[in-house]
């Protein structure tokens, strides 16, 4: 196991830059977090776990990474799996074999967090049961996130990596757990088809993931916080969106973690007051993927304006392969987000996409029951009948922009778009993505 000795206050010259996503994910964070990684030394998950999907086009390359940060693709920086994230061994072995297999090098710059959680396939079971209620199901990706968090906060049922490590202990625990989530699991069942577990089996496979996993295993929060006092540079890579966020989020249809940059603190061990810099990533439209209110949804049919984005923009869930629901640009939901997650900057990102649309709309407003309203309701009830004001914008239709390099290289109507949104939220646009590839990138 690493050890790291003990730590000081920061120098004040730190850099610690978080991207997170405004919308209800899949923003491109990824993308971004590869691109950034450069100017860093190390990167950060402090939240969620293999729900993410992140997908990295390196060199024509294309790497979908779920638990291990996007750093894990440059050798040179280290990457931390921070404890506030999910962990899912099998899943972390995979990742970790797939990028070996691609001839990228692994070892001791990928840390874990002894303190993260872990997931058993009894938490994949209990959220199997739970989202076959077709009316309290939020449409998750099943990897077990929301019952692993619940353990957690729960306490008697949690487990972390560092027990991974020591068999006693592990077989002790999952002796009192296992059975008790059977009999849990076989309640949500009530009567109908439900896997059961043992504790011992469970015991063997866990310690052998253990062992993959030690030559990772550290106390991440002492070595980050460590780190900052020797001036190394720390990348957050935000998971979900910050419309998904437990606490912030369109609840219930979020995630069980804290998406926003809210999570660092709890989630790594690295205080808030240090984040020197926020990027808020917004895709040039807005999509979902599960349940829950979206106000500007798209819902023209197969040949419509929707199904158009979705094609051109690849929407498929990374995870579940689901398309993804796609819609307008929603201002008021992003005012909110960029509030919440207080963002120094925005990249906006799948600009190029929108070359598919003639005319363009942004919402600028909702009526609910015949209310005018410009601030983002809690309630997603209220959310769910909000109908939007829309805005319609000259487009740029035909016009490919994956060629872009500078501002000036887009046509003036793509301009006005990415300047109306800086406008609209008060925070300028330091980032513009034009393609999945690194260099589709403009920089201003
Ligand atoms: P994340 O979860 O926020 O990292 O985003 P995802 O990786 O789930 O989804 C973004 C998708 O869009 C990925 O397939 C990226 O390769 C791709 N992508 C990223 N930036 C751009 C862009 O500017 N234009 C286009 N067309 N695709 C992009
Ligand atoms: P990235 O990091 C988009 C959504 C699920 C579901 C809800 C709860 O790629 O942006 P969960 O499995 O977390 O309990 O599901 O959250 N969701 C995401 N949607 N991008 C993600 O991650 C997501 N992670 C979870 O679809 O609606
Ligand atoms: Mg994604």
């Amino acid at each position: 196991m690493m050890s790291s000795s003990a730590i000081g206050s920061a120098t004040p010259s730190e850099t610690c830059t978080c991207v997170v996503g405004l919308q209800w994910g899949d923003e491109a964070k990824g993308k971004l977090v590869d691109l950034l990684g450069e100017d860093h030394d190390i990167v950060v998950r402090y939240n969620g776990g293999a729900n993410a999907g992140h997908t990295i086009v390196r060199d024509g390359r294309s790497f979908k990474l779920s638990l291990l940060p996007a750093g894990v693709l440059n050798p040179r920086l280290t990457s931390v799996i921070g404890n506030g994230v999910v962990v899912y061994p099998p899943r972390f072995i995979e990742e970790v074999t797939q990028i070996r297999e691609a001839g990228i090098e692994v070892g001791g710059n990928l840390m874990v967090s002894e303190r993260a959680h872990v997931v058993f396939p009894y938490h994949m079971e209990e959220e199997r049961l739970s989202e076959t209620d077709s009316e309290g199901a939020i449409g998750t990706t099943g990897r077990g996130i929301g019952p692993c968090y619940q353990d957690k906060v729960g306490r008697v049922c949690g487990i972390r990596v560092g027990d991974l490590l020591s068999p006693d202990h592990l077989r002790d625990r999952l002796r009192r757990v296992v059975p008790w989530k059977n009999r849990w699991i076989q309640a949500l069942a009530s009567g109908g088809n439900a896997q059961v577990f043992d504790a011992d089996k469970l015991t063997q496979e866990y310690l052998h993931y253990g062992e993959s996993l030690r030559p990772h295993v550290a106390d991440t929060c002492q070595f980050l916080r460590q780190s900052l006092q020797q001036g190394r540079r720390i990348l957050f890579e935000a998971a979900q969106g910050s419309l998904l966020d437990i606490d912030h989020g369109t609840y219930p249809f979020v995630t069980s973690s804290s998406s926003s940059p809210a999570g660092i603190w709890s989630g790594s061990g690295v205080p808030a007051r240090r984040l020197t810099r926020v990027i808020g990533v917004v895709k040039a439209y807005t999509t979902r993927v599960g349940r829950g209110p979206f106000p500007t949804e798209l819902t023209d049919g197969p040949e419509g304006t929707g199904e158009s984005i979705r094609r051109k923009g690849r929407e498929y869930g990374t995870v579940t392969g689901r398309p993804r629901r796609v819609g307008w640009l929603d201002l008021v939901a992003l005012r909110y987000a960029a509030a919440v997650s207080d963002v120094d900057e925005l990249a906006v990102t799948l600009l190029d996409v929108l070359s598919c649309v003639r005319e363009i709309a942004i919402c600028t407003a909702y009526e609910i029951h015949g209310e005018r309203r410009s601030d983002f309701p809690a309630d997603a009830r209220q959310l769910e009948a909000a109908t939007p004001v829309l805005e319609y914008l000259p487009g740029w239709y035909g016009e490919e922009l994956t060629q872009a390099r500078r501002f000036a290289d887009l046509p003036s109507a793509a301009r006005r778009y990415v300047d109306r949104v800086a406008e609209e939220l008060g925070v300028p646009v330091g980032i513009v993505s034009v393609g999945p590839d690194r260099d589709q990138t403009i920089i201003r």
